[in-house]
């Protein structure tokens, strides 16, 4: 393993694609394996302990068997049930979580109303109870349960007429209410055309990817196992079904779902 190794970027499907292009756009030079789990996906209806299991052979393949450099875990959902587990089985590799964007929402809406839309894991999940209590001075704090969105992204429909009938089924309920919405799952940004039809443009949409892209490269930074160039791009899914390497290419290049 050296900096020539790659970054894995793992997620439970098509969702951590939008983390992987904040990556791509601050490291051009890395060598970069996305490694989807479509077929055990969603992972948010899951019990704990089987994100947990499947997270961890995630990482072994990437880290053991693959070699890589770095692990993003590219998913709130595994970050919430493993990070930890995985941390204390790789402590000398660069592992990086992504965690719902509260804290900055907090800090931009002081005295608001953020919203978190998550999956039932990540909402239930101790860390979520942390954060909410770092920020519950500042902000009224509102859990959002999205059951469906993750299906609808993963089946390629984010910018459907279904996709904003899901939202405003989802958010109608907080219309006129939110300072701000937090997307709590990597899938979510690919629905922010939906999400912003139905809750006006002055709700303030926020996802973790690019303090996740930030907090992976100061890693690398400081363990002097940045690579500047040739960048490369190495593409992985669970799912038997070939669409969906398909799907994340798609994904990939979509410019209006930032
Ligand atoms: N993309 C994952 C996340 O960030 C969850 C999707 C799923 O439920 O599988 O939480």
């Amino acid at each position: 393993m050296d900096k020539n190794s790659y970054i894995a970027v793992f997620d439970s499907g098509v969702g951590g694609v939008s983390v992987l292009r904040e990556l791509r756009a601050l490291m051009p030079g890395e060598r970069f394996w996305y490694f989807g789990d479509s077929a055990n996906a969603p992972y948010g209806r899951r019990t704990t302990e089987q994100v947990r299991d499947l997270t961890l052979a995630a990482g072994r393949k990437l880290l053991v068997e693959g070699g890589c450099k770095a692990l993003v875990v590219a998913c709130n959902t595994a970050t919430a049930a493993a990070i930890n587990d995985l941390r204390a089985e790789y402590p000398d590799r660069i592992i990086v979580g992504i965690e719902p964007a509260l804290k900055l929402a907090c800090d931009r809406h002081p005295g608001g109303t953020i919203g978190i839309m998550a999956t039932d894991v990540t909402l239930r999940e101790r860390k979520l109870a942390a954060l909410m209590e770092r920020v519950k001075q500042d902000c009224r704090v509102i859990r959002i349960h999205a059951p469906g969105v993750v299906e609808l992204v993963e089946a390629g429909k984010a910018n459907t007429a279904e996709a904003v009938a899901l939202m405003e089924q989802l958010l109608g309920p907080w219309m006129g209410q939110l300072d701000a919405l937090v997307l709590g799952c990597t899938h979510y940004p690919f629905m922010k055309k939906a999400m912003a039809q139905v809750l006006g443009e002055g709700v303030e949409l926020l996802d973790g990817g690019a303090g996740t892209a930030r907090e992976t490269k100061r890693r690398l930074g400081e363990a002097g196992l940045l690579r500047d160039g040739p960048g490369e791009l190495r593409l992985e899914n669970s799912s038997k079904d070939p669409g969906k390497i398909e799907l994340i290419r798609q994904l990939l290049d979509e410019k209006n779902a930032k």
